[in-house]
């Protein structure tokens, strides 16, 4: 690991436009579980049970009694982790240009970046299904289930379900983004979600380096990343930072 770790650093270091790409494995050392794999959230509901748009249309209580709640509670507590605060850095230091990521939590811009695509939406806000209005998650009381706004309309987190669509704009800038890059750094996630997970093949097929942190191999693995760094992503991405920050300091 120590020479991935080392290898990584100088990619970066080298690199004039980096872009990351995560998922929920990054999040992980925040205290938010992960969707697949032991302990992930998918383990304990049924995704098509809670989290089609089509449940959340037959029932919207049941929706935000069990699976809302659950992540308001968990999203409201959490704090960005060293991945983050290094993501974070890289862009300070003026290499990383965009995080696309698949999480709605919030984290990379409570760490710091200023240019993050959410693919999937944001849990930070909710819509009213009648007027659009929107309210800030954290702001939402639970006294009635499901929550309304004050036009009696029911709100919905501004995140998508299974069954909807990406929103175009992110689609069409993330591709963008995964295109121009030199180098997309692929952090804690599983890579089996379509489209988010072609991003990283677009960077290779347009001549970028592919670098992958996460404890497990993923379908990437061996095929479209040029080298994964095994590991949990803050331990991993406090080494690669120290390592950055020698060799600018040189
Ligand atoms: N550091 C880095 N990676 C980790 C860590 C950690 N500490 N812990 C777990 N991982 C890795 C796992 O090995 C796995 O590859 O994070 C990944 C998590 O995978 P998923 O749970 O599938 O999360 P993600 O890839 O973000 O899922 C994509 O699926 O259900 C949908 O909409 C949801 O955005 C989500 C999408």
């Amino acid at each position: 690991m120590d020479d991935l770790i080392k290898r990584a650093a100088e990619d970066l270091a080298a690199a004039k436009n980096v872009a990351a790409l995560t998922g929920a494995g990054i999040s992980v050392e925040s205290g938010i579980p992960p969707f697949r794999g032991k302990g992930g959230i998918w383990e304990k509901f049924d995704p098509m049970e809670f989290a089609h748009i089509d449940a959340f249309m037959r029932d919207p209580a049941k929706v935000w009694n069990v699976l809302i709640s659950e992540m308001k509670e968990i999203v409201d507590r959490a704090k960005p982790n060293d991945a983050h605060k290094g993501l974070a850095k890289l862009e300070e230091w003026g290499i990383l240009k965009t995080v696309i990521t698949q999480n709605v939590d919030g984290l990379h811009q409570m760490a710091g970046n200023t240019d993050v695509i959410e693919f999937h939406g944001t849990f930070a806000w909710q819509k009213c299904m009648d007027c659009d209005k929107r309210c800030e998650t954290s702001k939402v009381e639970m006294t009635q289930i499901p929550p309304r706004c004050d036009c009696g309309g029911i709100l919905r987190p501004e995140c998508i379900f299974f069954g909807e669509m990406i929103p175009q704009l992110h689609l069409v800038r993330s591709q963008k983004v995964a295109s121009q890059c030199d180098i997309m750094l692929v952090v804690g996630t599983s890579a089996v979600v379509q489209p988010a997970s072609f991003m990283p093949v677009i960077s290779k097929q347009s001549g970028a380096k592919v670098i992958e942190i996460n404890p497990e191999k993923t379908p990437l693995t061996g095929t479209v990343s040029n080298y994964l760094i095994k590991g949990k992503a803050g331990h991993v991405m406090k080494r690669i930072i120290k390592e950055v920050g020698l060799l600018r300091d040189l």
